[in-house]
């Protein structure tokens, strides 16, 4: 079963090259006119510059070694559907026919893997669970020749969804807009989120920066159907509310019904997968051990630990707070459905440290976040007992 969710989790596109292919035309994208489609076309060059990793276990034996030798040409779209051919790029999935590219889809792996450089920057083994905080995901469906059947749907003009799409940045995408339309908070900022980690998640309640949503399967059926567009089945009342979620009510999305089903079957183990994956250790020598040693008094001394409570490093129970009282506005939270922020599961920090911490990366690094729990909770903690928090947090 195991398996059979890496399996899901790594190439299964659940039909949403219906969406990203055939209607968006995103894969003509990749082709550039000279092979049949639109514009430039997609190099991997490009493809790197977007975020997207290459995954070396999938390459041809032929093309590692030329990676090695330095003489694959990086430069040409040519090579990017090579890739694609063989399965290579992580997240996406090339459909053939004859030999040639005539759609594509996305999987789960685009947004929750990456990979760990061991060949070249961003082609190396694949990481399942990190978060791809170099990803541009914005500027990669921007890219889509039709991008006006995406507009449609939210019932937006082209210009609109494009302004949307620029203002995610690497590392971020928005999972409610297309319900909410809320797509920028009352400061004009993005109200994009940072992609979070999807392993270390066993024994956590409530899932997604708000929670309340629910549990893991909940929001794989919900991203699956209503994200990724894969054409299954998903039911979900809350979202039929005209004055919170208009456009979800629009789209239909609070009662999605595909015959067949190409989501549904896979829930099972899907979730069983994310369910297994470990939270990666740090590596040795990326933290003072002596510190961290005294940073976990200071994390129990600060009452840290009353929400995050290890192991688990959320609330065991209804992991759940208002937005006044972790000190922060009530943007996100007010998006989902109990107007709450879930207590971030903190262990594997090391892996997201691009991107900047809290729901939508506010706090740039540890040292900020650490300052405004100093300050809203009137901590005053020392200068020492501060670094000596942020070892422990970099040992989680
Ligand atoms: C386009 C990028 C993207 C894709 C594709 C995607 N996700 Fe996500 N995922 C996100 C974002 C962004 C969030 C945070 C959403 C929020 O808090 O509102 C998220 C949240 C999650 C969470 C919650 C993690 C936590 O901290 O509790 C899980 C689990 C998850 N996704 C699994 C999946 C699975 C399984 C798939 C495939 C069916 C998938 N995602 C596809 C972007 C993506
Ligand atoms: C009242 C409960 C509560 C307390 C007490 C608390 N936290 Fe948090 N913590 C949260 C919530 C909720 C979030 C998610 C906020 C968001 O994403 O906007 C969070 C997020 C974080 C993050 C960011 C994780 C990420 O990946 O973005 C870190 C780091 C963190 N807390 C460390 C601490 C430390 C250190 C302390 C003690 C000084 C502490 N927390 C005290 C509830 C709490």
């Amino acid at each position: 079963m195991y398996e059979e969710g890496q399996k899901v989790f790594r190439h299964d596109t659940f039909g949403s090259e219906a969406f990203w292919g055939d209607k968006l035309q995103l894969h003509r994208a990749i082709l550039g006119e000279k092979q049949g489609g639109v514009g430039p076309g997609v190099s991997p060059k490009d493809a790197l510059k977007l975020g997207l990793k290459v995954d070396q276990g999938e390459m041809p034996e032929a093309a590692v070694e030329m990676i090695k030798r330095a003489s694959l040409d990086l430069e040409k779209p040519e090579t990017t559907l090579a890739l694609l051919k063989a399965n290579a790029v992580v997240g996406v999935t090339g459909v053939f026919k004859d030999g040639k590219l005539v759609s594509m889809g996305i999987q789960c792996a685009l947004c929750h893997s990456t990979v760990d450089d061991s060949l070249s920057p961003g082609i190396g083994r694949r990481l399942d669970g990190w978060p791809n905080r170099d990803l541009n995901i914005g500027s990669v469906v921007a890219l889509a020749p039709n991008l006006k059947a995406y507009a449609d749907l939210l019932g937006l003009p082209e210009q609109e969804l494009k302004k949307i799409l620029e203002s995610w940045g690497p590392g971020k995408y928005d999972a409610e807009v297309n319900h909410d339309g809320k797509a920028f908070r009352p400061d004009g900022k993005s109200g994009a989120t940072l992609l979070p980690a999807a392993f270390g998640l066993a024994g956590v309640n409530n899932h997604t920066y708000t929670g309340a949503w629910s549990n893991v399967t909940y929001w794989n059926a919900y991203v699956a159907n209503t994200q990724m567009r894969g054409q299954g089945v998903f039911f979900d009342p809350r979202l039929n509310d005209a004055k919170k979620y208009p456009l979800a009510q629009k789209l239909g999305d609070h009662n999605i019904r595909h015959d067949p089903d190409l989501v549904t079957s896979k829930l099972p183990a899907l979730q069983l997968y994310q369910l297994a994956l470990p939270a990666p250790r740090p590596p040795r020598g990326s933290w003072d051990e002596a510190a961290a040693t005294r940073g976990s008094a200071v994390f129990g001394k600060a009452r840290c630990s009353s929400c995050h409570v290890p192991p688990l490093y959320s609330e065991p129970g209804w992991n759940l707070h208002t937005a006044e009282e972790i000190g922060i506005d009530d943007f996100q939270s007010s998006r989902s459905p109990d107007n709450r922020y879930r207590t971030t599961p903190l262990r594997g920090l090391f892996t997201r440290m691009k991107g900047g911490f809290y729901h939508d990366g506010r706090f740039a690094d540890l040292a900020a976040v650490v300052d405004h729990y100093d300050r809203h909770f009137k901590l005053n903690l020392s200068a020492a007992e501060k670094r000596d928090l942020i070892e422990f947090l970099k040992s989680l």
